[in-house]
């Protein structure tokens, strides 16, 4: 059997690529650490030294706002020391390759590497040719996963709904495109969540997604009908190679979220959305900024959850 590239042969986490493959007691454990961390970031020193005298590298090869932000502030709060390599202005711009690129870095001692990347895969690969004291950290890549805000939305549906197992999530808009919506979709099946769909019209939501073990819905009313958290994602058209909808407005028109569709939901659902919102198209406005929505709720869990991950990766050895 191939062994999973993000443990180590202790089955301890060494690297964070991808929630599909992690045991339920990794993902608890990261939760429960991210507990921690959030009574942390709300004391008046917001510092603890657990990576005190660490270098923690963040290569953005796309753009962020939440994700590069909250990794810096996280790594700041854990005491390392943090660079944010420029890509634009790097030798990337001249031809270096990515693992060239990598090398050098390492040469100046990283110990951590957080890295986004428009190939699926590309982090995996950096995985497999950094030293073994090395730890890496998949922020985003291509289509395939996200995992730390797969985590971050673990946490936030635990801290507003509890029990996994006695919840109903449905996961709205573009799903084909999206790697938050795969790292969702495994971190769930992994903790137990009975009832995952997957929601959008046939082109961005296709039936075979049903082998991950959630229910392709191509109506929004029976999708979101009684469910407990609403996810609605972002039309990623930088990842769209045809046309695939006639146009933004009539996606809003079948699968927007109105204030009038989320009675749908039950009562007391929450809704969630991974940023960047394009209010008018994939959500309202009055839903974003609603009773129901933890959208920033979300955005603050992730300092604690990514500096969970931190933390534990860089206590373990490969
Ligand atoms: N959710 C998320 O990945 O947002 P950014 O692209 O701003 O990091």
């Amino acid at each position: 059997m191939t062994r999973n590239p993000q443990l180590n042969r202790h089955g301890e986490l060494i690297h964070l690529l991808s929630t599909e493959g992690l045991p339920r007691d990794i993902l608890l454990h990261i939760l429960d650490t991210a507990a921690q961390f959030v009574s942390v970031n709300d004391r008046e020193v917001k510092k603890v030294p657990l990576l005190r005298g660490k270098s923690v590298f963040n290569l953005f090869f796309e753009n962020s706002t939440r994700t590069r932000t909250t990794f810096e502030i996280a790594a700041t709060r854990l005491s390392a020391d943090v660079f944010n390599l420029d890509i634009a202005r790097s030798s990337t711009a001249k031809g270096e390759t990515l693992l060239d690129t990598i090398a050098n870095l390492s040469a100046m001692a990283a110990d951590i590497f957080v890295v986004r990347h428009s190939e699926s895969g590309a982090p995996y690969l950096i995985a497999q040719h950094v030293a073994p004291h090395v730890h890496v950290i998949n922020a985003g890549d291509g289509r395939h996963a996200h995992p730390t805000q797969g985590l971050l939305d673990m946490y936030t549906i635990r801290h507003y709904k509890g029990d996994f197992t006695r919840l109903s999530v449905a996961i709205v808009g573009d799903v084909l495109h999206s790697r938050v919506a795969r790292s969702d979709i495994h971190a769930l099946t992994t903790l137990g969540c009975p009832d995952v769909r997957v929601v959008g019209p046939r082109t961005l939501v296709p039936s075979d997604l049903a082998h991950l073990g959630v229910r392709v819905c191509h109506s929004l009313e029976e999708g979101i009908r009684d469910c407990d958290v609403v996810i609605a994602l972002r039309l990623q058209n930088e990842r769209m190679s045809g046309a695939l909808l006639p146009s933004s407005q009539e996606f809003h028109q079948r699968f927007g979220l109105t204030p009038e569709r989320l009675r749908w939901a039950k009562p007391d659902a929450i809704v969630m959305h991974p940023g960047p919102v394009n209010r008018g198209v994939e959500i309202d406005s009055s839903v974003v900024d609603g009773a129901q929505s933890v959208v920033l709720p979300q955005v603050t869990f992730g300092v604690a959850v990514r500096m969970a991950v931190m933390g534990i990766i860089a206590g373990n050895e490969a």
